[in-house]
């Protein structure tokens, strides 16, 4: 069957079998299919969905597009953190040294940014130094050696995922149950791992805006793991404001840090903790979440956690100096405060304005080939519930000029909304879709 005609199958609504997919996907892989044919595909898919049977045979598809790493006896389980992408969303980077220094390995394969979501490996490389193009050798060693790495996929892993990745955020093609499938069960399972805990997030910010949505799409990479023989478990949390205050590379980088110091803000914080907590009950650490909570909230508090992130960082070459201002982070050159205008409790604070409002300062991208700014970035001061009064810092925006700078404050003036009555804390968690 030709490119045409799969695509026109699947935009009429039919069912591909694994043959016509997998000559698709080697297609694209070989140039043989131009980058339109692709992004006709996934737009295809978006509006015409997948059964769960298309939706196993893409993410198998998709992860024998390249090699899958192999690590042999390790002293202790494999197992994987992903979200599905949020805004302020920085929870993998102070998850990891977590997990790592608890007895779990973690080979943490990320993305960059997407659509008006941040990417965990842009935030990293805001750090000086620090590179996440490891090859297959260096991200062994380095799991064996701290217990995780902080990594981009390589030329060989998953590049089918590499390729689709990038055309769907061009092409507004993000939003879609089987894409986003088979986007993080192939990255998770060619890394080899024994299971993974999914960040499904729900919300404004999110890719699935409603929690019917979000339910689905946990459903979905459950019963696809089940298929695949790896087990998949998710928590449906909320993204309708940023998580943390910080919005941007270098910035959720230090928000990170603190959270690792034990001073990160209450959210943030008690997710990663959470998480944590998940991939204990799922390596079998803990023999329950609380056991689990516990176990992470004492390698906070030692200081562990924060020694294990230093030790990862310094070997993958990145620098953070503990003396500097901002741990020696890039700085934006201008910053402004937007002030409150109104008396009453913040009643919205809406995730995806933000973000957007940061991919305009240079944050994230518009186009694939895009570089992002580091500096850059929004740091919410005020959160849904907090009491506002007229001239109240509300943001504060780092910008790389005075024009990014008014461009992002005109963006933010339609970001919050202000009640007269007490306005409850958002809710982080809000579904854990399995028993136990
Ligand atoms: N994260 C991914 O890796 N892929 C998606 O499609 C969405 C979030």
């Amino acid at each position: 069957m030709s490119a045409y005609d799969v695509i026109r199958k699947k935009r009429d609504g039919g069912v591909l079998d694994e043959d016509e997919m997998r000559a698709f996907v080697a297609g694209c892989l070989s140039g043989e299919v131009p980058d339109y044919q692709a992004s006709a595909f996934l737009m295809a898919v978006v509006l015409r969905g997948m059964t769960p049977g298309e939706t196993v045979a893409l993410t198998r598809i998709m992860l024998e597009s390249g090699r899958t790493l192999r690590f042999d006896a390790l002293p202790g389980p494999l197992l994987d953190k992903h979200s599905t992408g949020g805004v302020g969303d920085k929870v993998s980077i102070p998850l990891l040294p977590i997990a790592a220094s608890c007895g779990l390995f973690v080979p943490m394969i990320s993305g960059r940014s997407l659509g008006h979501t941040g990417g965990t490996l842009d935030k990293l490389e805001s750090i000086p130094g620090m590179t996440t193009a490891l090859g297959e050798e260096a991200i062994s060693r380095q799991v064996r050696s701290h217990g995780g790495c902080f990594a981009a996929q390589t030329a060989d892993l998953v590049p089918a995922d590499r390729m689709f990745y990038a055309l769907r955020d061009a092409v507004a093609a993000v939003e879609s149950v089987p894409l986003i499938v088979s986007s993080i069960l192939s990255k998770k399972l060619a890394e080899g791992i024994a299971g993974v805990v999914i960040d499904v997030k729900c919300g404004r910010g999110a890719f699935m805006e409603t929690i019917g949505g979000a339910r689905e799409l946990a459903g979905a990479l459950e019963a696809a793991g089940e298929a695949m023989g790896v087990p998949v478990k998710t928590l449906v949390t909320a993204m309708d404001e940023p998580l943390g205050a910080a919005v941007g590379n270098a910035i959720e980088i230090e928000e990170s840090i603190r959270v690792l110091e034990g001073r990160g803000p209450a959210d943030v914080a008690s997710l990663t903790v959470r998480l944590a907590a998940e991939m204990f009950v799922l390596g079998g650490l803990a023999p329950s979440v609380a056991d689990g909570e516990a176990i992470a909230r004492r390698a906070i508090d030692s200081g562990r956690a924060l020694e294990r992130f230093e030790r990862i960082v310094a070997a993958q070459g990145g620098r953070l100096d503990p003396g500097a201002p901002r741990f020696g982070l890039p700085a934006a050159p201008v910053t402004r405060i937007v002030p409150a205008a109104e008396r009453g409790y913040l009643s919205r604070l809406d995730a995806r304005a933000v973000g957007e409002a940061v991919r305009g300062l240079g944050g994230g991208r518009l186009r694939r080939e895009d570089a992002v700014d580091p500096a850059v970035g929004i740091v919410c001061r005020k959160k849904t519930g907090d009491a506002v009064a007229p001239g109240d810092p509300l943001f504060e925006i780092h910008a790389a000029s005075a024009e990014g700078a008014d461009a992002a404050a005109r963006r933010l003036a339609r970001a919050t909304g202000v009640s007269a009555e007490p306005v409850p804390r958002a809710r982080v968690v809000l579904d854990r879709t399995y028993p136990g």
